[in-house]
């Protein structure tokens, strides 16, 4: 579902009055209802006209003889519209339109008379579907940026923390970022840049008034070994937010746990396959874990989102088959028994980790 904001300012006669309405439009089923303000002197015999000056005063709607009057009407707008005409001897005569697209945008005229005179105002409709969530990945040191299902059209900038002069990094590629409209007009934005492996990158996408964020940092790898615990850490400083989600993924594509934080209550949920090997998330987003094969070396990531912004820390664990390292001091005298452990030992872990790949690959099929 899309979230659309309806942003409706008004004009009356030189008095500036701006209205903001907040509105969640679903482009899907035809958009939500809105109703444009219109205020005049009370007074008998009204009339009212609500017409559309742009597109050569075509008619919205009008009433006068105490009852609506849609002979005129424009066929986009035929039972969409509705006056509250209870409301009308108190001198409103606001209008109901229902299922706003993005065709409706544009300003609007109400012309009111009484035997007391006659009144014009105007009001705007702007439709917004706000960028609600940026989306980024990385791949062979691209990294690539992208956010969907957003009006007016949107921008997308790069930029790196700390920052350095992207128009002579050449990593930035140029020409690579692509808009797309699809069938609601609503635009998809991607776009792709060299991976900065020594600084955070930052993707910004901006439409109309909402700016959303995506970062990517890559941290020093992290050494774990078969036996013992490890924990890698996700260093975000964002301590002063409540409400978030934190999510780990292996490979950047399986899920290991999501938390979501409401008010610093969390909640998280664990994957099934990974339930053997998370031991814990700490308070700082840290992730522990334990009882690790070899087919659990990869790429980690932490991903904090906030309604805002997106953190995206990708870190490597390197894991390393400690008990082999033991055959290596293992050839010291009275060592013939030591070899045939250490070769049953070796034989083993070999076992361990084919079956622990036969389980993972046999998972990963299953998906
Ligand atoms: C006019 O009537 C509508 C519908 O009842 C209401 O939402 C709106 O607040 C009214 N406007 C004024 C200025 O009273
Ligand atoms: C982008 O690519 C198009 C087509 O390949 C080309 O016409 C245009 O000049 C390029 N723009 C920039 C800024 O490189
Ligand atoms: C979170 O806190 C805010 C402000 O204290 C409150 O308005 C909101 O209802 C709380 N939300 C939940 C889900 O508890
Ligand atoms: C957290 O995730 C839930 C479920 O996917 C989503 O509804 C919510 O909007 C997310 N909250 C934030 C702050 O991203």
């Amino acid at each position: 579902m899309e979230m659309a904001w309806v942003l409706v300012s008004m004009t009356l006669r030189g008095l500036m009055l701006v209205v903001i309405l907040l509105w969640t439009v679903t482009p899907t089923d035809g958009g939500e209802d809105c109703v444009l303000p219109c205020s005049f002197l009370p007074g008998s015999d009204e009339l009212s006209h609500w017409l559309k000056p742009e597109d050569k005063d075509l008619s919205v709607h009008s009433y006068y003889y105490s009852t609506d009057q849609l002979k005129q009407q424009s066929q986009r707008f035929r039972g969409r519209t509705a006056l509250f005409n209870d409301q009308i001897p108190k001198g409103n005569a606001s209008l109901l339109l229902r299922g706003i697209t993005l065709q409706d945008q544009g300003r609007y005229k109400c012309y009111t008379s009484t035997v007391k005179g006659n009144m014009e105002s105007f009001i705007n409709i702007a439709e917004e579907a706000p960028v609600h969530l940026v989306d980024i990945q990385l791949s062979d040191d691209i990294i690539t940026c992208r956010s969907t299902g957003i009006y007016p059209e949107p921008k997308l900038t790069w930029s790196t923390d700390p920052p350095s002069d992207l128009s002579f990094d050449p990593g930035t590629i140029q020409n690579s970022t692509s808009i797309k409209v699809d069938d609601q007009g609503l635009y998809d934005i991607t776009s792709t840049k060299q991976f900065s492996g020594d600084r955070t990158n930052i993707c910004t996408v901006t439409s109309g008034t909402v700016e959303r964020t995506a970062t990517l940092k890559q941290q020093a790898p992290v050494q774990g070994s078969l036996s013992s615990e490890v924990s890698i850490p996700c260093s975000v400083s964002q301590s002063d937010i409540l409400t978030f989600n934190l999510t780990w993924r292996f490979n950047q594509i399986d899920t290991i746990l999501t938390s979501t934080y409401t008010n610093g209550t969390a909640q998280m949920y664990i994957d099934d396959q990974w339930k053997e090997q998370v031991q814990s998330l700490s308070d700082s987003g840290s992730l522990q874990l334990h009882k690790l094969t070899m087919v659990h070396q990869g790429t980690y990531s932490c991903e904090l989102s906030t309604a805002r912004d997106t953190h995206l820390i990708l870190t490597y664990l390197q894991i390393t088959p400690d008990k082999l390292s033991d055959v290596s001091d293992g050839l010291s005298p009275g060592s013939i028994t030591g070899i045939i452990i250490a070769a049953v030992i070796i034989a083993a872990v070999i076992c361990y980790l084919l079956r622990g790949f036969l389980a993972k690959y046999k998972s990963n099929m299953a998906i």
